[in-house]
């Protein structure tokens, strides 16, 4: 299976791409968890990434498409992969085509979560992140068992550093702007599958599995 997910900062891709990940058994590939470990790494593309991270701007094109096509390549993806947050912009789109076509393999489906507004904002102010294995919770809707220790790995669970308000505003108008434009780039070649986000977790894996299907 390979599935690109879309959609607005908070619309939860990288909750519902680990749980798409584990049920087809491919990796999850999250450009911003490979970018947020190359800054905590402190390497020369961390550091570059940092400075629009911090103030809710898209890293350049080039240097994402770089990482995307050599993560590509590396083997387990011959069965599959969840893209999550690539591609952001129209070039990376193209990018992604041309890799996909060297490597002899098709996009099976583009899923566009979609949420208002109103609803991502709330989401941020709750999100709590493992600072060990990166798992993702919300004190509200996704509570850990035990408060501000992962479930998983028993690591602390801490604020993301581009979770401030301003930041988030930010980073939701810099979607309208470069990303929403590939909702109709998607739509026009009949990928595009459109879910409502603003339910329960499980209700939306469920409903993207279905549509996966062809059932919905
Ligand atoms: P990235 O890490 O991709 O951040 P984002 O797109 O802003 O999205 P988020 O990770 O914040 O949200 P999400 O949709 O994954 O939601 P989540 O599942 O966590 O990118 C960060 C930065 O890296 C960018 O700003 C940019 O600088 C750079 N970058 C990355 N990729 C790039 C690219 N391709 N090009 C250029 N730059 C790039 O859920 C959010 C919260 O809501 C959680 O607390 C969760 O528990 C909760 N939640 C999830 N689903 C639900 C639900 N159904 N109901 C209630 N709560 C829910
Ligand atoms: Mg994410």
């Amino acid at each position: 299976m390979r599935i690109v997910l879309m959609g607005p900062p908070g619309a939860g891709k990288g909750t519902q791409a680990k749980k798409l990940a584990e049920f087809f058994g491919v990796p999850q590939i999250a450009t911003g968890d490979i970018l947020r470990a190359a800054v905590q790494e402190g390497t020369p593309l961390g550091k570059k990434a940092k400075e629009y991270m911090d103030k809710g701007l898209l890293v350049p094109d080039d240097v994402m498409t770089g990482i995307v096509k050599e993560r590509l390549q590396e083997k387990n993806t011959e069965n599959g992969f969840i893209l999550d947050g690539f591609p952001r912009t129209i070039p990376q789109a193209e990018s992604l085509e041309k890799i996909l076509e060297e490597m002899g393999v098709k996009l099976d489906a583009v899923v566009n979560i979609v949420v208002p507004r109103q609803e991502l904002i709330e989401r941020f102010a709750g999100r709590r992140v493992c600072e060990v294995c990166g798992s993702t919770y919300h004190i509200k809707y996704n509570p850990p068992q035990k408060e501000g220790i992962c479930d998983k790995c028993g690591g602390k669970l801490i604020t993301r550093a581009d979770d401030d308000v301003r930041t988030v505003e930010k980073r939701i108008d810099v979607y309208e702007r470069e990303t929403k434009p590939l909702v109709d780039y998607y739509q026009r070649k009949n990928m595009l599958v459109n879910i409502d986000g603003n339910r329960p977790i499980e209700t939306v894996f469920e409903d993207i599995k279905s549509r996966l299907r062809g059932e919905g």
